[in-house]
């Protein structure tokens, strides 16, 4: 364990941040882990999350480094009383890269309902002195994790529905930054940009390689591993993450 990244999350979301991470330091180990059993984060009790985040924690503790790339997961995080060294979460990361790259520091933030229910992504936004304008949608988690359901036509069809409503929300905001405030929102940029002048869409993964090339030193491993595990079924988080370019094999793992 103690030469493995761990990069977590509640299911194919943290992906956009591993496959980032992998790109860029190939020669590292990596394990991910995705908690489809208890998918999805972002409409639980903080109760219960509190105590599901300091399980794969621990579990992981004597890891490289853990990665906490769900922003859901990243908020419980930062409300427990652990003081691990190698644990990384992304919210202060992000919210930074979207203020610097912003031109008029005018930025939405699009999380599930539990993320913008404890603010973080206020607090760090309105701490830079950004107007933030944050929009609650859990619902969009549902439609990315259940794509399976649909056809490629159908699926776009109801985002889209879905995105013509939520996104009204920022209509005279005037913002010229969206933050993809749920690993899971990198997926759907594409459709974003239908509905949206935006210029700048935010994403957690390159905020955070380059924070964690400050960090930690990335391994030269001639034959470095990459494990794939859900606490969910393994085979349908296998045909799952297949359906979006990832050929790795998928183990169950209870934690
Ligand atoms: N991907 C997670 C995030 O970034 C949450 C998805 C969920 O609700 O499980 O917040």
């Amino acid at each position: 364990m103690k030469d493995k990244i761990v990069v977590f999350d509640s299911g194919l979301g943290g992906l956009n941040i591993y496959k980032t991470l992998t790109n860029k330091y190939p020669n590292e180990n990596y394990i991910y882990f995705a908690d489809e059993l208890y998918l999805p984060y972002g409409t639980k009790s903080v109760e219960f999350l509190k105590q599901r985040i300091r399980s794969i924690i621990e579990y992981f503790k004597d890891a490289k480094a853990i990665v906490i790339a769900c922003n859901t997961a990243s908020s419980i995080y930062r409300l427990l009383d652990l003081n691990y060294p190698n644990v990384y979460e992304i919210i202060d990361v992000t919210s930074q890269y979207a203020y610097n790259t912003s031109r008029n520091k005018r930025i939405g933030v699009i999380a599930t309902d539990l993320t913008i229910e404890l603010g973080m992504y206020q607090d760090a936004l309105n701490k830079l002195n950004a107007k933030v304008f944050p929009l609650k949608y859990s619902e969009l988690v549902d439609f990315i994790e259940g794509k399976d359901q649909y056809s490629e036509e159908e699926y776009l069809r109801i985002v889209n529905e879905s995105l013509k409503d939520k996104f009204s929300f920022f209509k005279d905001s005037d913002i010229d930054s969206l933050i993809c405030g749920c690993t899971h929102f990198g997926y759907l940029i594409d459709e974003y940009k239908k509905h949206l002048t935006v210029s700048n869409y935010v994403i957690s993964d390159d905020a955070v390689c380059e924070f964690l090339e400050n960090k930690i030193k990335f391994a030269n491993n001639l034959n470095p591993s990459r494990e794939i595990y859900t606490s969910g079924d393994a085979f349908e988080f296998s045909s799952k993450i297949k359906k979006i370019g990832f050929s790795e094999t998928v183990s169950s793992l209870v934690v």
